[in-house]
């Protein structure tokens, strides 16, 4: 146990880059359990049913002090925990992690409500959600994503979204939001206990059964759309459930605002081809992920009529040109990309028109 802990202290030590206040990053490893980039929690391995210990037990594993079973040390060692796992939110412009921005040594606390990077400072701030795009600030340059990205950005199609747009898929396939999550949830069984990301959340339909599942210590509530993100908050206030464990954030998949190398777990419910680059999603996916972090995504599939595949093969370049999205992949392009871009151990579930998969950050 002793060695572990040495072994964390050293990585911690030697991965702080310069400005992040080693002191504190040092003090977030000891104070919370060594995971992440350094392996499984203490809560994860504990929990023999693959869910979160209860917090009291959760505390007592994040600090020493907490042991006592004083209220107050239980909920200064939450606050670590969070902070700790906060730690791991970086500028997406320097990819260095992001301090608080009253105390420029400290790592981020739940109720900072605005933060700095420690090398560019550039300031960045939470109202509903924490906003973390490389545009963020900019008072004159706006820039218009393709559609399928700009399309969900409006307050509309937002709220119509859980309010009978998703439930649609089911005609292509997807087989409900129950039976989807319990797809993830066993590809990512390996990951229970650390960080996930659940990317392209939509109003967070995911997200919210992540929390209430409480496989996870944080769970990162990720989107594009603004209205989608406030949608996400509003079901969170309506279902009463606690944001102890989740944070809201406003990212582009194709450059996402976290350390290399410290997320366990990224869930991309019908996503992919929503993304305006797969491949450059799929490449932070990877960058972000954790040796032996798990990535499942599922999307609609291009290739289940087969007469039409040599037409759509021709046609896609164009289509993807004049459009500006990237159509439908088929099974093989997704393997084929999440190999090139470092993931393996590809597997999937197909019906109709639908795929869930998912790939393993190469050890
Ligand atoms: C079809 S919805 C999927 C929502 C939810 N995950 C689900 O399973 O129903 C696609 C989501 O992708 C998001 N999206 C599109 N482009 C994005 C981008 N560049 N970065 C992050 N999210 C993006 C949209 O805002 C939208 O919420």
């Amino acid at each position: 146990m002793a060695a572990i802990r040495s072994a964390a202290i050293s990585a911690a030590a030697v991965v702080a880059p310069r400005g992040f206040g080693r002191r504190r990053c040092l003090v977030a490893c000891l104070a919370a359990p060594a995971r992440g980039a350094l392996g499984v929690t203490a809560s994860a391995s504990a929990s023999a049913s693959g869910k979160m210990l209860p917090r009291s037990a959760l505390h007592a594993s994040a600090s020493p002090a907490s042991s006592t079973g004083a209220p107050d040390s239980d909920e200064a060692a939450a606050e670590s925990l969070v902070e700790a796992e906060l730690s791991k939110l970086a500028c997406p412009i320097c990819y260095y992690p992001l301090v608080s921005s009253i105390d420029h040594q400290s790592a981020p606390s739940k109720s900072d409500s605005s933060l700095e990077c420690s090398t560019c400072k550039k300031l960045y701030s939470k109202d509903d959600y924490w906003d973390l795009t490389v545009a963020v600030g900019s008072t004159e340059y706006s820039e218009t994503m393709p559609a399928a990205t700009e399309l969900f950005r409006t307050q509309l199609v937002s709220f119509l979204y859980e309010r009978g747009w998703r439930q649609n898929f089911i005609w292509g396939g997807f087989p409900g939001l129950e039976k989807e999550f319990e797809m993830a949830k066993d590809y990512l069984k390996p990951t229970s206990g650390g960080i996930i990301i659940d990317a392209s959340c939509g109003s967070g339909l995911f997200s919210r059964l992540f929390v209430k599942s409480e496989l996870y210590c944080l769970v990162v509530a990720l989107d594009f759309s603004e209205n989608m993100l406030k949608q996400c908050k509003e079901f969170i206030k309506q279902e009463n459930i606690s944001d102890e464990r989740l944070a809201l954030v406003r990212a582009d998949i194709s450059r996402l605002p976290f350390v290399s190398g410290s997320i366990d777990a990224l869930h991309a419910g019908a996503a992919i081809h929503c993304w305006p680059s797969p491949a450059c999603a799929v490449a932070e996916i990877s960058r972000v992920l954790r040796p032996g972090g798990i990535f499942v995504g599922s999307t609609f599939i291009a290739d289940v009529l087969p007469p039409v595949i040599p037409l759509l093969r021709i046609g896609r370049p164009y289509i993807d040109q004049i459009t500006g999205n990237n159509t439908f992949l088929s099974e093989l392009e997704l393997e084929d990309l999440c190999r090139a871009c470092g993931l393996v151990n590809f597997t999937f579930v197909r019906n109709g028109f639908y795929i869930m998969f998912s790939a393993t950050k190469a050890s």
